[in-house]
């Protein structure tokens, strides 16, 4: 890939700070790709890939995937015709090696870092509920009309593998070991803007919108 003129948008967070949950409004809004490493892996694993099966054993234990296996999923994500007006990456990058990779390949207009108190953390997460689609619902935030099936498709709702009380903490070392130490590289380039993640949803986009 060369670097290209359209327009990238990061956001970065620890896990359950509600990056899916903006990322798709933000598609809504702006009409731009949704690349999402987490949604690429569980589509991976479910479709029973090999990369799929590589990366199931580090997702379940809520540690991350290898850098060397993820950065070609994300490269081969960019080349993709949707993306060409703009992406909004979710999930990615995750380490400092992954921060390298992206950089040589694009750049980004913004890095919406969304701050979220860590004790909220556990329960947005554990009471996470997903459809097969990718339709995110929450037990206690953002309940399906009829309990325990999507609204949009009809399908039955899961339980993220990683999404258990064990699991959280896990997933939240990472972020801070890992990725959270990504952050400064792009507040050097003056491109880093937080928000605050407390709030509906609808307000916290009200805040990305202001900020974009
Ligand atoms: P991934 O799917 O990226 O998981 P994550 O970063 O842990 O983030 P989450 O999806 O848990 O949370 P989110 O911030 O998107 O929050 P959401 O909007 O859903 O990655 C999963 C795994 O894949 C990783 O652990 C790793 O193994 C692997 N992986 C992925 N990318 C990788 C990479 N680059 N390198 C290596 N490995 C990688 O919201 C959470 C819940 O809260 C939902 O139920 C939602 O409805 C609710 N909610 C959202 N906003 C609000 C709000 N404002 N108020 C109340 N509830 C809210």
């Amino acid at each position: 890939m060369a670097q290209s003129s359209r327009t990238g948008i990061m956001l970065i967070g620890a896990p359950g700070s509600g990056k899916g949950t903006q990322a798709k409004k933000l598609k809504e809004s702006l009409g731009y790709a949704h690349v999402s490493t987490g949604d690429l892996l569980r589509a991976a694993v479910k479709q029973g890939t090999e990369l799929g099966k590589q990366a199931k054993s580090f997702m379940d234990a809520g540690g991350l995937v290898p850098d060397e296996l993820v950065i070609g999923l994300l490269e081969e994500a960019l080349t993709k015709p949707e993306t060409h007006k703009g992406f909004i990456l979710d999930g990615f990058p995750r380490t400092a090696v992954q921060a390298e990779a992206l950089d040589a390949k694009v750049s980004l207009d913004k890095v919406i870092y969304m701050k979220v108190p860590f004790e909220l953390i556990e329960e947005r997460i554990t009471g996470r509920r997903m459809s097969k689609s990718g339709h995110v619902y929450h037990v206690k935030y953002n309940p399906p009309e009829t309990e325990g099936v999507c609204d949009v498709t009809g399908e039955e709702l899961y339980q993220r593998s990683d999404d258990t009380p064990e699991k959280v903490q896990e997933r939240l070392d990472k972020f801070v070991a890992e990725t959270q130490p990504v952050v400064p590289r792009y507040q050097a380039k003056g491109i880093v803007v937080e928000v605050d993640g407390v709030g509906t949803p609808d307000e916290v986009f009200t805040r990305i919108s202001a900020v974009l």
